[in-house]
């Protein structure tokens, strides 16, 4: 059953965004308030304008003193939102859907994580709650698990998954090399990452999204106010989220080919948005590429690819910056790394730049509808969220 949503009645008028990377010289505070000032000034209003915040992060702050201190927000409401690897997203529809109420006129929703200097790593394992029974898997290697069944039930011999998995990695960082707010800018040939150090068999280093520090924001006002605070506001067109009941641990019918949360909060999200046929109507797309097979699951998730298609589509080049239907023309996480709170808002701030022709030399011809996603979790139980945003009302 799919949320009625509120397409087209909020707006972004202004957004920002830190390079993202090992900012060893900068603070959380220095990077929530590059960020946020950033979003003031592309919206042309002042900090004291705002009258609500909302505030993703994962790990690097408790409450809204985190935020309300270094922005020096004047007594006004700030609420934290930790929702795992969507943190940033949630914070966003939370946002959304405050000024959607009428409660507040104009708010900002910011993402922030500083993880370099933490000793964070995909390797450390968060501590969750639970009865000690279960086995303690890695990100990379619950990830992992993708890989040999996708290939198994698809007819891929271990070399041509590789070098579909490979291809994805190799295309996100030639995005990457293109966008001086990435962690990695170079691009990676495909035996570097075909030959790089494996970390959770058959996935190498090349094949994980990096470790970075990062924080970006976005102001959001009625639909019917954009215009007195840009020319060119972005359009919410849906804002989706689903959480699994973890079934997929349990049965046997599950079988590491899809992520069913993707599945469910896509469906949520087209049906608010009114799109029937995603791998048509979405003009490019930045997804949760935080390992390599986690990419090629969620375009069939997503419905871009038909079911045992996505491999070709990959080695076709679809997905490609010039291809049918670009996804993470930014670089997505494997070329900006993945500071939790903060990559939710990113992929917005490349979504905001492209449908408004900003992106400089990644820029996609004519976008009309850009889509979000984010995974948190493990493949048999995760939160995913779907954002679709556009240039256009209607
Ligand atoms: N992609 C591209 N380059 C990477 C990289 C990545 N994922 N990770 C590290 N590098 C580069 C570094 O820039 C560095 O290059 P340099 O020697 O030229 O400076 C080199 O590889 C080694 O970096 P280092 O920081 O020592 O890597 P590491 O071995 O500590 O960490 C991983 C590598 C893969 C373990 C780490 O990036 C990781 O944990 N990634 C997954 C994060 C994760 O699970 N997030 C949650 C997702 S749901």
């Amino acid at each position: 059953m799919a949320g009625r949503g509120i397409k087209d009645r909020v707006a972004i008028v202004g957004m920002g965004c830190t390079r993202f990377g090992e900012h060893w010289d900068k603070s959380l505070e220095d990077l929530m308030v590059e960020a946020a000032y950033e979003a003031y000034a592309s919206a042309g209003v002042e900090p004291g304008d705002i009258e609500a915040y909302w505030f993703g992060t994962c790990n690097s702050g408790f409450c809204g003193i985190t935020l309300s201190g270094p922005l020096k927000i004047q007594y006004k409401p700030v609420t934290r939102v930790e929702n795992f690897c969507a943190t940033g997203t949630d914070a966003f529809r939370n946002a959304c859907y405050a000024v959607a109420s009428g409660a507040y006129d104009i708010v900002l929703a910011i993402g922030a994580e500083k993880l370099k200097d933490s000793g964070y790593s995909g390797l450390v394992i968060p501590h969750l709650l639970d009865d000690g029974m279960k086995p303690n898997y890695s990100a990379p290697a619950a990830f992992s698990l993708l890989a040999p069944a996708y290939f198994k039930k698809y007819g891929l011999d271990e070399k041509q998954g590789k070098e579909v998995l490979a291809r994805i990695a190799w295309k996100n960082h030639k995005n990457g090399a293109l966008n001086p707010r990435a962690q990695f800018r170079q691009e990676v040939s495909m035996e570097q990452i075909l030959k790089s150090p494996i970390v959770a068999a058959p996935l190498g280093i090349m094949d994980c999204s990096g470790v970075a520090d990062g924080a970006a924001a976005a102001v959001i006002v009625r639909a019917e106010d954009a215009h007195k605070y840009t020319d060119k506001p972005i359009y919410v067109k849906a804002l989706s989220i689903a959480c699994g009941p973890g079934h997929g641990s349990m049965h046997q019918d599950y079988d590491f080919t899809t992520i069913r949360e993707t599945v469910q909060a896509a469906r949520d999200a087209y049906q608010q948005a009114g799109v029937t046929d995603p791998r048509r109507q979405i003009s490019m797309a930045e997804v949760h590429d935080c390992f390599t097979p986690t990419e090629l699951v969620i375009y069939e998730d997503l419905g871009f690819s038909e079911r045992g298609q996505a491999w070709r589509d990959v080695l076709e080049g679809v997905f490609d910056l010039g291809g049918a239907l670009p996804v993470n023309p930014d670089g997505g996480l494997k070329s900006f790394g993945h500071p939790i709170g903060a990559s939710g808002l990113r992929m917005l701030f490349e979504m905001f730049l492209q449908l408004r022709g900003e992106a400089g030399p990644r820029q996609i011809k004519d976008p009309v509808l850009g889509l979000t996603h984010n995974l948190g979790g493990f493949p048999w139980q995760s939160v995913a969220s779907v954002c679709i945003v556009g240039r256009e009302l209607g």
